[in-house]
């Protein structure tokens, strides 16, 4: 099985906008409670682990004169963010950078992102740090907003209960079979990943953890929009 980066999934990159469709149930709906949750007057929004654009697109079409700071540590998955947006006529409005968000936020003195940004956005990345570090970066991410800033997460968590993580397998299993394709075929186009960085494999915490890590990093109200089995998107207000 071919290596990628962990959260790239799938060995080749052209698969990731169609398989993660069949893979996560709900995906679009949960990137739009994420854009819904970004007040119309955002004007700076900084987005970790990019990917291939998706999250992005879906801020431009909502806020056509916004600008969109675009992490991602994996040079192809930037690659084919940059492409989409420039097909979409977003290029002035979108700069991606190949950075680690781990490393941001360890080091935040060797980027030249700034700060002073209205929203900070994530989908299906941050779990890949361990719990030590995503609260490092709670910590970063709220150092670089402004003073009523918000920060979107969307990322699977740990089910509460051995019998819920059983009821939210088989609904992604059934979701995937609706979508015409089985887990096991998906998977079958997915790369192999170990560890890269400040990321490794799925580190899952719970979703309470998270919300206690927001607190703990300074977010004064925090909340959780949307639910959906095991994935959820949270965040809040500083
Ligand atoms: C599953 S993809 C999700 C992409 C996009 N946010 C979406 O929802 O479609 C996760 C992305 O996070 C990136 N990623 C994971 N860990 C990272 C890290 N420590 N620093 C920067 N990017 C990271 C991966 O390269 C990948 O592009």
């Amino acid at each position: 099985m071919q290596q990628v980066f962990p959260g790239e999934v799938f060995a080749n990159t052209a698969d990731f906008d169609t398989g993660i469709r069949q893979l996560l149930p709900r995906y679009d709906e949960m990137l739009e409670v994420i854009t819904r949750c970004v007040p119309s007057t955002s004007r700076r929004i900084l987005e970790l682990g990019c990917g291939t654009g998706e999250l992005s697109l879906k801020i431009l079409n909502r806020f056509p004169d916004a600008q969109v700071i675009a992490l991602d540590y994996s040079p192809r998955m930037l690659q084919f963010a940059q492409n989409k947006i420039t097909a979409a006529g977003y290029q002035q409005h979108w700069t991606g950078t190949q950075a680690d968000f781990g490393d941001w936020a360890d080091n935040p003195e060797k980027f030249d992102i700034g700060s002073e940004f209205d929203a900070c956005v994530s989908s299906l990345a941050i779990h890949h740090l361990q719990d030590e570090m995503k609260l490092k970066l709670f910590g970063r991410i709220a150092a670089s907003l402004t003073q009523d800033g918000c920060f979107w997460n969307a990322d699977p968590t740990l089910p509460e209960s051995p019998a819920l993580a059983e009821v939210y397998k088989v609904a992604r299993e059934e979701w995937s079979l609706q979508q015409g394709i089985s887990l096991t075929e998906i998977r079958a186009k997915r790369g192999t990943s170990t560890t890269q960085g400040y990321s490794s494999q799925d580190q899952l915490a719970s979703l309470d953890a998270h919300l206690q890590m927001l607190s703990k990093a300074r977010f004064k109200t925090v909340a959780v929009p949307w639910k959906y089995y095991g994935l959820a998107v949270f965040g809040g207000w500083l």
